[in-house]
């Protein structure tokens, strides 16, 4: 499970201009190596096992051993043997205490035709990770899109209340949060607002202290541009309408890896990254436009100007997930063959295409820097691990993950963190001012009615709905 383990890559085009097609590269499934290993070997128990419940605990017990070992010396482990695809793994995972939560709950050993999938063995390694790392945790990063807020959508736009609460206690328990986001807007801070919108004016209305305010960042195209959380006055906020939470730019140099890229490398890598989407837009006929940014290329779906430009084409609203993962690893094959000396991150991200020079393991490992923690103090939250053609799986490298699948399963994730470290996931009091809390609406003759009611949610709350479910 990391970067550097991706099997060779291999050139397009053979001298004589015929294509290689090389299907090394591409994993279409939705999980990795590690996940279909521990769903295979509770699929034999499933199927052989005289009791389930038993067999399936003593695996996970199994596991957990393996993975210590691993975690000691991944280079002779057992584990790199039989998941050849296996990579750096920062901590111990507490795999068998994970999975007697997760039987209680959805009473996996009693299914008698359904073995454990591949989705819950995530789910299950996701608890685990937060069983390991919960007591000495120091730094959490986050993803955006599909990990903090819905693909597109701002945070505000995702129903993420509870959220934006979550992340305040992570904050004000001395925990630093940071968006690490492929999405780069180098001197625009306000770009981020927009997606970090609700989360923001979360902190404005709690009156978050400033010390727990210090602790957030936003990192942005990847490993470019860094972003630290201040606070304004209101007089500033009323004169230019954002937030009185904002973000501003931190100063140039506080990543070093940048002192190591040198500019004409960077444009170098630029231009074969531009060339080979071009490349691809015109062989696959697609209708897409292309952007070029500082630190990035990428394409997006083209609207009516591209159909009108390309009439025998797709995409011109929507490219197709196999159009996406071909055109991201032609860019991979074309950027292992420039031999460039800065890594880049070449992805698929749902809707589009990109190439940004650099990478999340490097964004993270700088904060890591910054804030003087360990990659084992230290988790990344984020939902593009598959294969090697999501941008969070370079993560990996410098922090222990979770594989999530959309925002509400952050939530979860982080409901499990707060409370195995003691910290209550509920609203604190109510202010004193306003009095009371319920509204009567002048228009209606219920008046006495009450709103949906606070036990009703403490209710809900209190179940431990670590997945959706
Ligand atoms: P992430 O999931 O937060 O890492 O964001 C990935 C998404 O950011 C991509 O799928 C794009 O839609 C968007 N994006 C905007 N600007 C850039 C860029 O410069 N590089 C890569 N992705 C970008
Ligand atoms: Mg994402």
């Amino acid at each position: 499970m990391d970067i550097s383990d991706a099997p060779p890559l291999t050139t397009l085009l053979s001298p004589g201009g015929t294509p290689v097609r090389n299907l090394s590269t591409y994993d279409p499934s939705p999980s990795d190596g590690f996940i279909r290993f521990i769903a295979g070997l509770l699929r034999h128990s499933f199927v052989l096992a005289y009791s389930f419940h038993e067999s399936a605990r003593g695996t996970m017990r199994m596991l957990e051993k393996i993975v210590n070992e691993h975690v000691a010396a991944p280079g002779s482990s057992k584990l790199s043997k039989h998941v050849p695809s296996m990579g750096t793994v920062h901590t111990p995972l507490a795999l068998e205490a994970a999975f007697d939560l997760y039987d209680n709950k959805y009473h996996i050993t009693q299914r008698t035709h359904v073995p454990p999938s591949e989705d819950e063995v995530r789910h299950i390694l996701n608890l685990a990770q937060v069983f390991s790392s919960s007591g000495d945790l120091q730094f959490i990063s986050f993803d955006g899109d599909e990990t903090l807020y819905a693909d597109g959508k701002n945070f505000a736009q995702s129903d993420a209340q509870k959220l934006a609460r979550y992340i305040q206690k992570l904050l004000c328990s001395g925990i630093a949060v940071a968006l690490v986001t492929a999405a780069g807007y180098k001197g625009a801070p306000e770009k981020y607002e927009v997606r970090l919108d609700g989360l923001l004016q979360a902190f404005h209305t709690d009156a978050v202290p400033d010390a727990a305010l210090g602790r957030f960042f936003v990192v942005g195209g990847e490993c470019n541009y860094l972003f630290e959380a201040c606070r304004v006055s209101a007089e500033v906020s009323a004169a230019d309408g954002r937030c009185a939470v904002r973000l501003r730019e931190a100063e140039a140099g506080w990543n070093d890896a940048h002192a190591l890229w040198d500019e004409a490398e960077a444009t170098r890598g630029l231009d074969l990254a531009e060339a080979s989407l071009r490349h691809t837009a015109e062989a696959l006929a697609l209708r897409c436009r292309i952007i070029r940014k500082e630190r990035a290329v990428g394409i997006i779906a083209g609207g009516a100007e591209a159909k009108a430009r390309v009439p025998e084409g797709s995409g011109s609203r929507r490219m197709r997930r196999e159009v996406l993962d071909e055109a991201a690893l032609r860019l991979q094959a074309a950027m292992a063959n420039a031999k460039l000396a800065i890594p880049t991150c070449c992805f698929n991200g749902g809707a589009d295409v990109w190439c940004d020079l650099g990478n999340k393991a490097i964004g993270v490992a700088a904060l890591q820097r910054r804030l003087g923690v360990r990659p084992a103090q230290c988790l990344h939250v984020g939902d593009q691990f598959s294969t090697s053609i999501g941008n969070d799986y370079a993560a990996r490298l410098s922090s222990p993950t979770l594989w999530v699948a959309g925002p509400k399963e952050t939530q979860h994730v982080l409901k499990q963190l707060l409370e195995r470290r003691g910290i209550s996931t509920k609203k604190t009091a109510p202010a004193a001012w306003p009095p009371s809390t319920r509204r009567v609406s002048v228009f209606s003759s219920h008046q006495a009615l009450p709103l949906p009611d606070e036990h009703v949610s403490s209710a809900k709350e209190a179940e431990a709905d670590w997945v959706r479910g």
